[in-house]
């Protein structure tokens, strides 16, 4: 069934008949996860059986979205506030739902995305302090459309950014201190214990070949779960 796409009124938006819909997975976790790297083995491994796969990030995935990244990560942004951050996630997710991630779901392809909703109630609620409700206001508005499987690359705080720290310049984010980074890691692991059927937890502190292995049991699960055949 496909509704029509009003883009002026929120709720209207396409409804995927569930039998031909793509899976939507996404990859979360804290600076240096893992998470970009681990992209590409998914696509490959959703490839091996098949699958079209598009791969996208948040923010970001639109033209929208990456000019929203680059402001947000910006380190000249020091003034921006948690509300107008929190906004501004949203503002670039609503894009990334209604031009990328809906669409390419209702057309039958898969959608991995590097961060999605929980990393805004782990950044923007656990890092920033900024009240759950309304972040789960704008996401019932914006973004409905929930993950089927998403893996959460869990390492201590200081492994993670020692190798965002390696990797180069330092943007916005990564410069708020270890207590921060903490909140959004409780944040993370808790998400994860609330949703067991959703999320998988991979220990992200793992020699990158064991990370790798832990994901790509977790997705060959998952695929067989959702039928796929090998
Ligand atoms: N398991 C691992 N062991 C050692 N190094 C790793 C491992 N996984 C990733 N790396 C390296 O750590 C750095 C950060 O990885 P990556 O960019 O994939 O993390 P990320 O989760 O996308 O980080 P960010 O949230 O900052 O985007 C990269 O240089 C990557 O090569
Ligand atoms: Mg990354």
């Amino acid at each position: 069934m496909t509704t029509i796409d009003s883009p002026d009124r929120a709720p209207a938006r396409v409804a995927a008949d569930p039998a031909t819909r793509g899976r939507f997975i996404t990859l979360e976790g804290g600076e240096g996860a893992g998470k970009s790297t681990l992209l590409a083995l998914v696509r490959e491994r959703l490839a091996a059986r098949g699958i079209d796969v598009v791969l996208t990030r948040e923010p970001g995935g639109t033209p929208l979205g990456e000019a929203v990244r680059a402001l947000v990560l910006d380190p000249a942004q020091r003034g921006i506030r948690a509300e107008s951050e929190l906004l501004l996630v949203f503002a670039a997710r609503a894009q990334h739902v209604r031009e990328l991630i809906e669409p390419a779901l209702a057309a039958g392809r898969w959608v991995v995305s590097d961060r999605y909703t929980d990393a805004s109630y782990a950044y923007q609620g656990g890092g920033r302090g900024q009240p759950i409700e309304r972040i789960a206001a704008l996401e019932a508005w914006v973004a409905p459309i929930r993950p089927d499987l998403s893996l959460l690359l869990d390492l201590p705080v200081a492994q993670g950014l020692a190798r965002a720290g390696a990797r180069g310049a330092t943007d916005r984010i990564e410069a708020e201190d270890a207590a921060f980074f903490e909140r959004v890691r409780a944040v993370y692991r808790e998400r994860a214990a609330a949703e067991p059927g959703r999320f998988r937890i991979i220990d992200a502190s793992q020699p990158l070949a064991a990370v790798c292995a832990a994901a790509a049991t977790q997705l060959d699960a998952f695929l067989d779960l959702a039928g796929v055949a090998a």
